[in-house]
């Protein structure tokens, strides 16, 4: 019994596959994500973005909070905020975002604006939070912040308090769940805010945990071990940048949309898993990994939203 629906957010189960992994030794095990109240992982970081600019002073009542965002934190913000009371305003680049996503955000009370993105080109880049075609929105909610006092950009991209979430929580849990057993852990990069938080807990528990990195193949944030994004300062780079300059990932592996939507359809299909395309891209990577290790050994990997997003468009997105 818990008096706010925001203490349900996180603790979220730790699952061990078992048929998609027939005829391997080692084990993996899938942290379901679509178990948060407003349906993925983003919940964590929506929460605590939130709650550390309140403690910092620069998030006070009655202000609005923006963001740009195609995908879960989206929802995550719109839903968080309205348990708290914030006015949210979502910047989203036109066309891209699907109108099923709009309508859950606006559900939980959100105002959802549409950029204009004059470059179809930039359009095709819609696959990843740090993709090109968010900056445009970023801009708007940079300009929205600077010319308005009642305005705060929760920046998820380079908001400290995203990976400290999963730090703490996301990456904590699994460390708890398993004994603190594991050997290799596997993640989709969107804002890289996941990889970053579980890897640096997982590194202070025992170094020789490895790490491996997801990327939709059709449109890579990092290739070559650098960032494909261009950089620019206080609307690109952020976590993704500790991704490659700490070298944080042992291995970045690239997944096609064919393959990330195949391996979904088999995890609701044969383990009962309703979770979104990124989890399939993360399990067909976990597999690939499994097969190289032996009996005991131990693969973790994150199931970071449900299927019920991806009903009308399948494509792994991030
Ligand atoms: C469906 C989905 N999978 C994976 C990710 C990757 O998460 P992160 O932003 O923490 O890298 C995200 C978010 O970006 C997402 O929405």
């Amino acid at each position: 019994m818990q008096h706010s629906i925001l203490n349900y957010i996180g603790n979220t189960p730790l699952v061990k596959l078992s048929k998609v992994t027939e005829g391997l030794e080692a084990e993996v095990w899938a942290k379901l994500e679509y178990f948060n109240p407003s349906g993925s992982l983003k919940d964590r970081i929506a929460l605590r973005m939130i709650e550390d600019a309140e403690k910092a002073g620069i998030l006070k009542p009655g202000m609005t909070i923006v963001e740009a965002s195609t995908g879960n934190t989206a929802t995550s913000l719109a839903f968080v905020g309205a348990v708290k009371g914030y006015k949210v305003v979502l910047y989203v680049p036109e066309g891209v975002t699907s109108e099923e996503r709009i309508r859950i955000c606006k559900s939980y009370g959100a105002e959802v604006v549409s950029v204009d993105i004059k470059d179809e080109s930039v359009k095709e880049q819609h696959g990843v939070h740090g993709a090109i075609v968010e900056l445009i929105p970023r801009e708007v909610c940079l300009k929205k912040e600077q010319e308005d006092p009642n305005v705060w950009w929760a920046r998820q991209f380079s908001n400290p308090s995203n990976a400290l979430a999963h730090e703490e929580t996301t990456g904590r849990e699994i460390i708890q769940q398993t004994g603190g057993k594991l050997d290799v852990f596997v993640a989709s990069i969107g804002t890289a805010g996941t990889l970053v938080g579980v890897a640096r807990a997982l590194d202070a528990h025992d170094p020789s945990i490895r790490v491996v990195a997801v990327e939709p193949k059709n449109s890579r944030t990092i290739k070559d071990g650098k960032p494909k994004v261009p950089i620019i300062e206080g609307l690109s780079g952020g976590l993704l940048l500790e991704v490659t300059e700490k070298k944080l990932a042992d291995e970045i592996v690239a997944v096609s949309d064919e393959d990330a939507i195949a391996m979904t359809h088999r995890l609701a299909e044969e383990e009962g898993l309703f979770c979104g395309v990124s989890s399939g891209a993360n399990v067909h990577v976990a597999l690939q990994v499994a097969k190289k290790l032996g009996k005991g050994q131990r693969v973790v990997t994150i199931l970071p939203d449900s299927r019920n997003r991806y009903m009308y468009v399948e494509r792994y997105t991030t």
